[in-house]
């Protein structure tokens, strides 16, 4: 595991703890790094209307725009507690995207925190943007 694969596990793993998920009880967190090399963290935070919950990837994208505007995603974790590799939803996916560029890699744990790596442009082939 490289070194910045292992920081990002740890910050997922902290958040991951802080996750609000009474409903599904199914706590998730991710954490990137981003092209200038600071790290953002997030957890899932639901709602008890279902619908308005935020994932923790979004959740640490958001945090990465309020704290220091448009970057681009180096590399993004997730973990979630699974013994499947957990893959971001497709909602995430569209907004990783939008960030990401062609050398942006998804990292999906399990609850053991093994690895699998994936180019976002696998992850999400022919992703959606507005044509200009
Ligand atoms: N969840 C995430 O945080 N990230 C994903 O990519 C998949 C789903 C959360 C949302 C909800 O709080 C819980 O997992 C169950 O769907």
């Amino acid at each position: 595991m490289s070194t910045i694969d292992e920081t990002l596990l740890n910050e997922a793993r902290k958040a991951q703890k802080n996750a609000y998920a009474p409903y599904s009880n199914f706590h998730v967190g991710a954490a990137l790094v981003t092209d200038e090399g600071k790290i953002y963290s997030g957890c899932n935070v639901e709602n008890t209307s279902y619908g308005l919950t935020i994932c923790a990837e979004r959740n640490a994208i958001f945090k990465m725009i309020a704290d220091s505007g448009k970057h681009t995603i180096s590399r993004i974790l997730i973990i979630g507690d699974t013994d499947e590799f957990l893959p971001p939803c497709g909602a995430c996916r569209q907004v990783i995207v939008e960030f990401s560029d062609e050398n942006t890699v998804i990292t999906m744990c399990n609850r053991s925190g093994q690895m699998k790596h994936h180019l976002m442009k696998e992850v999400l082939p022919f992703a959606f943007f507005l044509g200009n």
